[in-house]
């Protein structure tokens, strides 16, 4: 169930099941087959096609079987989730999209505060550990705006980036391995940004995006998914 590619995938959130001390908080519905990337004969990528308003039906009948509590959408841009909201007996609960300074999504959050969705910031620290990391891209994490900020809270660059998301209303989950990350990545509670310096975080948008594959055509690099029927990044938001 789901359109493959990983661009329109809804996603079922807090989704708890029938099984004792576990709860399954995030469930993602991206692709189907054995094969977790198919491919064309001639090495492109197999995509499919669903419409993923069926998609959005299906989980509601999760919904109404009581499999899940909640069910959301990720990577959907503004007329994508408009499309959603038009056919839907069970509202989007959330919206999960790659946010942070360098992409601050402000006119799809403002979107989605209309429409009563909760926005979820993934990669919210510019997700440093990344394989196919560009020698060449802005580091979030060393960018001396918010350094500055550290520096005047004593705080970290990613305390900085997460309080900033959580003042503007954004949940922001970002991934840590380390115990120190985590508990740090939680300290955001105890200071406040104030307005002008909430205002320059934003302002340090620069329409970039880290997690969108990328392949090279005539020696660019250029967006590996962007003619699929519904890449959502081809629309300003
Ligand atoms: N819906 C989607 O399409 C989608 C796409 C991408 C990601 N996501 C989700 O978003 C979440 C986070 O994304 P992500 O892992 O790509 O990016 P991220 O959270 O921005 O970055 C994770 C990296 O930041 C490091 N880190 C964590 N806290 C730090 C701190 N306080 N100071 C310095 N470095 C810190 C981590 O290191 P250590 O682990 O070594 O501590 C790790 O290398 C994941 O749960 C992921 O599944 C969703």
């Amino acid at each position: 169930m789901g359109t493959f590619s990983g661009w329109t995938i809804p996603l079922m959130c807090s989704a708890f099941f029938q099984i004792p001390v576990k709860c399954l908080i995030l469930l993602f519905l991206s692709r189907r087959g054995d094969t977790s990337f198919p491919r064309n004969e001639d090495g492109t990528l197999l995509y499919d096609n669903i419409d993923y308003k069926l998609t959005w039906a299906a989980m509601e009948k999760l919904v109404g079987k009581g499999l899940v509590r909640a069910i959301g959408l990720s990577n959907f841009n503004s007329r994508q989730i408009d499309d959603i909201l038009s056919v839907a007996s069970i509202k989007p609960t959330v919206l999960q999209v790659e946010s942070h300074p360098y992409l601050a999504q402000v006119e799809l959050l403002a979107h989605c505060r209309d429409r009563s969705l909760v926005m979820t910031a993934y990669s919210p620290l510019g997700s440093p550990d990344r394989a196919w990391k560009h020698p060449e891209e802005p580091v979030l994490l060393e960018e001396p705006a918010i350094a500055a900020l550290a520096k005047k809270y004593n705080k970290t660059p990613a305390q900085i980036i997460i309080r900033w998301q959580t003042q503007r209303g954004v949940v922001t989950i970002p991934k840590s391995i380390t115990q120190s990350r985590i508990k740090e990545n939680i300290q955001v509670f105890d200071f406040t940004l104030e307005p002008e310096e909430m205002n320059q975080v934003t302002a340090l948008h620069r329409g970039w995006r880290y997690i969108v594959p990328t392949i090279t055509v005539d020696g660019k690099s250029v967006p590996r998914d962007a003619a699929h029927p519904h890449y959502p990044f081809n629309e300003p938001y």
